[in-house]
């Protein structure tokens, strides 16, 4: 039987970090899966997450089952950041999920058993949520989600929601758009929110960089806009990045309902869904940033490494915009983009010769990660980009 299945490939985005760990030269850049780096080059445990897990030690009494949907406490601390007083909260609970791909799951799959037949996705888009979709059964629908002018393509979008029908879902990137950095203004979002009601399609926001952006408020701003304007949605969520948890898998799933009584029947196909997927989420990392948030001083840390994260992303970014045109390609787009990601156009050719000339590696789809260049080694990757591009 098991001699019926065919090799699969790698998850290319994965395959690179072991072909980055592979590579001895020691000049080697790490552009591609999306962690954030200090300026050192290094992913270190968040300060206030030690802090937390070292209260977690202390104080955890029990490792006994806490059922599909999670630590329900770190589910609600959480709720204040994501959406303010934008929803009215009987109208929205949430569940712990295995990181934000776990969200994301749970959302798809939640789609489908509501009797969703197709989802609309800006592309490019993270490809792991295509892959989520097709592991479902669902129809990909795409648009288009960037303009040729680098700027977040709303006609398309609006396009797309002229022809999407009520059994239709439409996933959208609440802020720092992977992999393009290119994120819709609040001016744009304000349109969104209207158009994403006039349409009756279900919202699936993603929303996996908050405060890695502009600000964790600001960067809730769509979210918040589209949950106020329509009468249900659902929100993936991931702590990967902004409390640097990536392998311990912490995220959320919330579903907000038309009216408060919609939700415990919503709320028990989560968990069924969850039951039979993973039976309940791991612990520990959602644990450790609950403790984070329901105590003031390591919550105000947590902050202020978060704004240390971004400063030195918007730094790296001026930097990189400063550099102007190397060959085709204008590096200034990126000054204005958002969060760890952005895209540059080159061939898969030029991507390779990046990796085996220079040691530089990032994506096939042209995507480098914003945090993987430091004072160290930016001039030589921008070296590079001319070598090959210029
Ligand atoms: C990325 O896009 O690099 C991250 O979201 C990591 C992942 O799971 O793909």
């Amino acid at each position: 039987m098991l001699e019926n299945l065919a090799q699969q490939p790698a998850d290319a985005l994965l395959a690179l970090i072991k072909l980055h760990n592979a590579d001895p030269r020691s000049t080697k850049i790490d552009l591609g899966v999306g962690v954030y780096r200090t300026g050192q080059g290094d992913t270190p445990v968040f300060a206030a997450i030690k802090g937390a897990e070292r209260k977690l030690v202390d104080t955890q009494d029990s490792k006994a089952y806490l059922g599909p949907e999670g630590d329900m406490g770190f589910v609600h601390a959480l709720k204040p950041y994501i959406f303010g007083n934008a929803v009215d909260m009987s109208r929205l609970e949430g569940m712990q999920a295995p990181g934000g791909t776990g969200g994301v799951r749970l959302a798809i799959d939640l789609a489908k058993r509501a009797g969703v037949k197709r989802v609309w996705m800006g592309t490019p888009s993270w490809p792991n949520h295509a892959q989520i979709v097709a592991a479902v059964g669902l129809e990909l629908k795409t648009f288009r989600h960037v303009t040729p002018e680098g700027t977040a393509d709303l006609d398309a979008l609006k396009a797309a929601l002229t022809e999407a029908t009520a059994d239709d879902a439409v996933l959208l990137h609440g802020c720092c758009h992977n992999p393009s950095g290119v994120d819709y203004t609040p001016a744009q979002w304000d349109e969104i929110a209207t158009l994403v009601a006039q349409a009756g399609v279900l919202p699936l926001l993603d929303l996996a960089y908050q405060g890695l952006g502009t600000g964790m408020e600001d960067d809730a701003y769509g979210v918040r806009k589209v949950l106020a304007a329509v009468p249900e949605a659902m929100i993936a969520y991931s702590c990967d990045k902004n409390f640097g948890l990536y392998r311990d898998r912490v995220g959320a799933f919330y579903a907000m309902t038309r009216d408060a009584d919609g939700l415990p029947a919503v709320m028990s196909n989560g968990a069924a869904i969850a039951r039979a997927s993973w039976s309940m989420p791991p612990d520990h990392g959602a644990a450790a940033v609950r403790l984070v948030l329901e105590d003031a001083s390591l919550t105000a840390q947590w902050l202020d490494e978060l704004d240390t994260m971004r400063a030195r992303m918007r730094q790296v970014r001026d930097k990189l915009a400063a550099a102007g045109r190397i060959g085709p390609i204008d590096m200034t787009p990126l000054g204005h983009q958002h969060g760890l990601f952005s895209m540059l156009p080159l061939s898969g050719e030029q991507i390779l010769a990046l990796r085996e000339k220079h040691g530089v590696y990032m994506a096939g789809s042209g995507r480098i990660n914003i945090a993987g260049l430091t004072a160290g080694n930016i001039d030589a990757f921008l070296a590079a980009l001319a070598d090959v591009a210029g």
